[in-house]
């Protein structure tokens, strides 16, 4: 039994493909690099633009035609689009057999035992698995919490992952002792939103702790005891990144000074329009907070472009804002009109060319403040995590705690190593051995 497994979105879906895997293991299946060598093909889909669902439409369509040649192919579309309507459609016209959301992928291998089934229910006391620690790998994802209690109104995500739920903290320290036992150094807590872990129903700044919970600030004192060299996590909501997480961050040192902080518009109305809860003024007296405590932190955002209603002047209280704020890093996106979502059906979608044309904007203005920002670790020593060995052009490379990718010109081995920026692109930091260098051995 052979299966091919296909990951599109965001690091959530990896984590659940990684789970997945291993419950396939457990009951004999074996993986193979083309669906054309498999008897079960799972895509694991995306919903949260239009390319991702292009994408798997794609995919859908050549397994269709593959199923049609031999037969004995089972097909799975799993994921946050087969949770949506747009999905199930699509998986009907595609002859799909099983339809997973992902609130019940842990129904994966009864699934496969039927052959033929679909669930798109939140199971919640199994929605979190604890892998196996990855064999092979130095780096880890470890989930806290699932789900989404916003109501931004362009997002599809907490309808395909549901509600808040937070696991619990004794199982997620299980989890991070085994990630180090195994070696791994580098472990990233995920969640849409971490900084509401142990918060009670609800959205807003002022939300109750469910009892017997840590705070996501204590979360992160207790993982940040457990021996892995380099915490991380992903995603902030700027509503509940309060002070005390900024101060957890600046008195733990395992965890990593970088933040993503999805700030999506530097317009009041905007923000306004996308219900993201927070103000501009908000917005930057948290970054302000950020700035005074961990003075050499490495700051990244999302940024939309072309939200339906955003003008000129909108898109300039963007720009401005992220001159204001210098962030090393940013994702960008242009606005991708989503079905079912409030702002599909309140507002009316605008020229492509336009929102395009400020997403190139927003591109330069990145471009020109990452290289300033990146110039700046030039002479520095920096800590690099390199994964893959294979060198490229004399050239190995890693990232940085701060999440740069940084190009080191050196013979090394996996794991963690100190070496200097020598020279620096608005994308990468290149560097050079450190006489001084300190390996920590990756291996138990
Ligand atoms: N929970 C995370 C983000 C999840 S989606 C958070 O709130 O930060 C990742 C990013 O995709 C978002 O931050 C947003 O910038 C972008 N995004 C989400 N929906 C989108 C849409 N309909 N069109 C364009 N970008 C979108
Ligand atoms: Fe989507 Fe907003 Fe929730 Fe992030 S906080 S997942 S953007 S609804
Ligand atoms: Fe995509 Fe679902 Fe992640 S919609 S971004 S895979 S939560």
């Amino acid at each position: 039994m052979r299966a091919h497994l296909v990951t599109y979105g965001c690091q959530m879906n990896e984590y659940d493909t990684h789970a997945i895997r291993s419950e396939l293991a457990g009951i004999g299946y074996s993986f193979v690099d083309s669906y054309k060598d498999a008897d079960l093909v799972l895509v694991n889909t995306c919903a949260v633009r239009g390319k991702p669902v292009e994408k798997a439409q794609t995919l859908l369509g050549e397994l269709r035609k593959e199923k049609h040649r031999r037969g004995n192919l089972t097909i799975g579309l799993i994921g946050c689009l087969a949770q949506l309507p747009e999905g199930q459609r699509m998986g009907k016209r595609f002859g799909v057999d099983i339809m997973l959301g992902p609130g019940a992928i842990t129904e994966i291998v009864p699934a496969i035992q039927r052959g033929k089934f679909q669930s798109f229910e939140f199971i919640n006391e199994l929605r979190f698995y604890s892998p196996p620690a990855p064999a092979d790998s130095v780096s880890a994802h470890l989930t806290i919490m699932r789900g989404c209690n916003h109501r931004c109104t362009y997002c599809v995500v907490p309808t395909t992952r549901g509600p808040e739920v937070s696991r619990p903290a004794e199982d997620i320290i299980n989890e991070a002792r085994a990630l180090a036992g195994a070696g791994v150094v580098e472990a990233t807590l995920l969640g849409q939103n971490v900084n509401s872990y142990g918060l009670a129903a609800g959205t807003g700044s002022r939300r109750a702790r469910i009892p017997g919970y840590p705070s996501f600030a204590e979360l992160l004192r207790m993982v940040g005891r457990v021996g892995i060299p380099r915490v991380r996590f992903v995603t902030s909501h700027p509503i509940n990144f309060d002070d005390e997480i900024i101060e957890a961050i600046a008195d733990t040192p395992a965890v990593c000074r970088y933040i993503h902080l999805p700030v999506q518009s530097g317009s009041d109305r905007v923000l306004k329009r996308m219900a993201r809860e927070y103000t501009r003024e908000f917005y930057l007296d948290r970054v302000r907070r950020i700035r005074e405590l961990l003075p050499d932190a490495v700051l990244s955002t999302d940024v939309i472009t072309g939200f339906p209603g955003e003008t000129d002047e909108d898109f300039e209280e963007t720009l401005s804002l992220y001159r204001e704020v210098r962030y090393d890093m940013c994702y960008m996106f242009v606005y991708s009109e989503r079905e079912g979502t409030p702002a599909a059906s309140h507002f009316e979608d605008m020229r492509r060319d336009v929102k395009v044309r400020r997403l190139s904007r927003l591109a330069d203005l990145s471009k020109e403040i990452s290289l300033e920002r990146n110039l700046r670790w030039i002479g520095r020593r920096v800590e690099v995590l390199i994964q893959d060995t294979s060198e490229e052009e004399g050239l190995v490379l890693g990232h940085t705690r701060g999440n740069h990718v940084a190009a080191v010109e050196a013979n090394l081995e996996a794991g963690i190593h100190n070496v200097v920026v020598a020279h620096a692109t608005p994308n990468r930091l290149y560097c050079v051995e450190d006489p001084k260098d300190a390996v920590i051995d990756s291996t138990p």
